[in-house]
C-alpha cells in the first residue's frame, strides 16, 4: 500500500522509517518532510509548494493528491493540521486516516475543555479552574498557594504555560494572556492549576473509539522527554532535548495506577461523549507520591518521544496505523522489543532562542552504523552544504536525534552518546544527561 505522512519533524522521520519496514508498504510520501525523510527507504517528500496542511486549501490539495495516488493510509503527525480538521476532511473523502477529527482533538487544542473532561469523568489531575474574566482569574490566583500554574486555553507552541513563583508573576502572566493578548485568542481563556512537583512521564497510546467498534486505548511503552535546555533540568523550556523509553521509575505499580486512575476514565469519557477518536493520544503525566496525575492530553504522538518509542515497537507499524484508522484496534497485538532506547537531540546553538542555521552537517556513516544507532532528522534539509558529505544542512532549532537501542538503559545511553560523536555541525549543542534523572532539579521545572 501507499502511505502519506503529514509533518516535517523527527517524529515524522521515525514514522517513515518504521512504516518502511513493513512488507505491506510499497511507497511513503511525507508532506512536506525534511532532509532525513528524503533519504529514507521507499520514501519521497511531497513539497507542498507553500500550502499549509493546517489550512483548508492545503488540506484540499492533500485530499486531491491522496485520491489521485490511491493512498491507502494517511498518518498525521502534528497538532496544527488536526486542530484544523484534516482528519475530518480525509474521512469525508472516504480516505483512511490515523488522527482524530477536529472535535476529538479538542482534548489537546483547548485546555479548558480537557480539564472539564477530566473533572467530569474523574480522571486524576491537578486541581484547577477555568476563567475567561481577568478580574475573577486574578482574585482566584491570589487565594492559591505558590507556585501556581497558569495555562492559556489554546495551542501556544509551548509558550502557554507559566509556573508563577510569586503573586506578581502570576498577575503578569494573566495580564499578558488575557489583556495584552500576547497569544492571541489562545490566551483569552485560562486554566489556573495547582502546582505538582515530581517527575514527568509520557505515555503515548493508540486509540479507537467509534460508534461501531469496540472502544479501546492501547498504551505504548512509557517514555520521558527532557524539556529543559540544560543538564539537570536547568534553563529555558524547549520542544524536548531528548527522550528515553521505557522509563525505569514508571514501575508496574504506577502503570497499574495509570490504567485505573487515568486511562480507564478517559476511555469511559470518550465513549460517553460519543467521540469519534481514531488516532494517537499522548498522556503527559506527573508522578507524585507514587500516584499518577494527568497534566495534559495531546491528540498525537510526542516529539521526541516517538523517536525513542518506535524503535522498540515489535508489531507491524502499518498494520497498527491501519487498525487505528479503521477503528478496529481491539484485537491488534501490540508487541514490544526487550531493551531500552536513549535518544538525545542535537540542537543548533542559540536554541530555543534565535539559533544559527544553514550549517553543513558532517556524518561519519560507517562510525554511526557501528554503534547501531539510527539518526532521525528534525530540522535539516538536503541540497546545500555538499562538502560535508551528508548533503544535509541545518534548518531548525532541533536539528536531529540519534536513537540507540541497548539491552538496558545504561547500554542504550552509552551507544547513543557514542553515536553523537559521529555527527558534527558548527554550533551543535546537546544535553549530556538524557536518561539520568535529577529529580530535585526537575522539581523546580518551570515551563515558559
Ligand atoms: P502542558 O502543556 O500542560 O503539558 O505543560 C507544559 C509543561 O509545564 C509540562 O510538561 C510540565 O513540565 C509543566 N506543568 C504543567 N502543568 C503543571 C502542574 N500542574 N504542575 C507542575 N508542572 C506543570
Ligand atoms: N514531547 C512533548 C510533545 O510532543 O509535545
Amino acid at each position: 500500500m501507499k502511505v502519506l505522512i503529514i509533518g516535517s519533524g523527527g517524529r515524522e522521520h521515525a514514522l517513515a522509517w518504521k512504516l518502511a519496514q513493513s512488507n505491506k508498504v510499497e511507497k511513503i510520501y511525507v508532506a512536506p518532510g525534511n532532509g532525513g525523510t528524503a533519504g529514507e527507504e521507499k520514501t519521497e517528500n511531497l513539497p507542498l509548494g507553500g500550502a499549509d496542511p493546517a489550512t483548508a486549501e492545503g488540506q484540499a490539495a492533500l485530499v486531491e493528491f491522496a485520491r489521485k495516488e490511491t493512498i491507502a493510509l494517511t498518518v498525521v503527525g502534528p497538532e496544527a493540521p488536526l486542530a484544523a480538521g484534516i482528519a475530518d476532511r480525509f474521512r469525508a473523502a472516504e480516505l483512511a486516516v490515523a488522527g482524530p477529527g477536529e472535535k476529538a482533538a479538542r482534548l489537546e487544542t483547548s485546555k479548558a475543555y480537557a480539564k472539564s473532561f477530566m473533572e467530569k469523568y474523574g480522571v486524576r489531575a491537578a486541581k484547577s479552574r477555568n476563567f475567561t474574566d481577568f478580574a475573577q482569574a486574578l482574585a482566584y490566583t491570589e487565594q492559591q498557594t505558590l507556585p501556581v500554574v497558569i495555562k492559556a486555553d489554546g495551542l501556544a507552541s509551548g509558550k502557554g504555560v507559566v509556573i508563577a513563583a510569586s503573586a506578581a508573576e502570576a498577575k503578569q502572566a494573566l495580564s499578558a494572556f488575557m489583556k495584552d493578548g500576547v497569544l492571541g485568542a489562545a490566551g483569552k481563556s485560562v486554566v489556573i492549576e495547582e502546582y505538582l512537583a515530581g517527575l514527568e512521564v509520557s505515555v503515548l497510546a493508540a486509540v479507537s473509539v467509534t460508534s461501531g467498534g469496540k472502544p479501546v486505548i492501547k498504551p505504548f511503552i512509557s517514555a520521558r522527554d527532557h524539556k529543559r535546555r540544560f543538564e539537570g533540568g536547568q534553563g529555558p523550556n524547549t520542544g524536548g532535548m531528548g527522550a528515553i523509553a521505557p522509563v525505569p521509575d514508571f514501575t508496574a505499580a504506577l502503570q497499574k495506577d495509570f490504567a485505573s486512575a487515568i486511562l480507564a476514565p478517559t476511555l469511559k469519557g470518550m465513549e460517553a461523549e460519543k467521540m469519534d477518536y481514531r488516532g494517537f493520544i499522548f498522556f503527559g503525566l506527573m508522578l507524585q507520591n507514587r500516584r499518577c496525575y494527568l497534566l495534559e492530553y495531546n491528540a498525537r504522538l510526542g516529539d521526541p518521544e516517538t523517536q525513542a518509542v518506535l524503535p522498540l515497537l515489535d508489531s507491524d507499524c502499518a498494520e497498527l496505523c491501519q487498525a487505528v484508522a479503521d477503528g478496529n484496534l481491539a484485537d491488534f497485538p501490540l508487541k514490544w522489543k526487550k531493551g531500552a532506547v536513549c535518544a538525545p537531540v542535537a540542537a543548533a546553538s542559540g536554541y530555543p532562542g534565535t539559533f544559527r542555521s544553514g550549517d553543513p552537517i558532517a556524518i561519519n556513516k560507517a562510525g554511526l552504523e557501528k554503534t547501531g544507532a539510527k539518526l532521525f532528522v528534525s530540522g535539516a534539509q538536503r541540497g546545500r552544504g555538499g562538502s560535508s558529505g551528508s548533503g544535509l544542512h541545518t534548518s531548525g532549532g532541533r536539528v536531529l536525534t540519534v536513537s540507540a537501542r541497548g539491552e538496558h538503559a545504561e547500554d542504550a545511553r552509552g551507544k547513543a552518546y557514542s553515536a553523537l560523536r559521529f555527527v558534527n555541525f558548527d554550533g551543535m549543542v546537546f544535553r549530556t544527561d538524557i536518561g539520568t534523572e535529577v529529580p530535585a532539579a526537575d522539581k523546580a521545572e518551570a515551563a515558559g
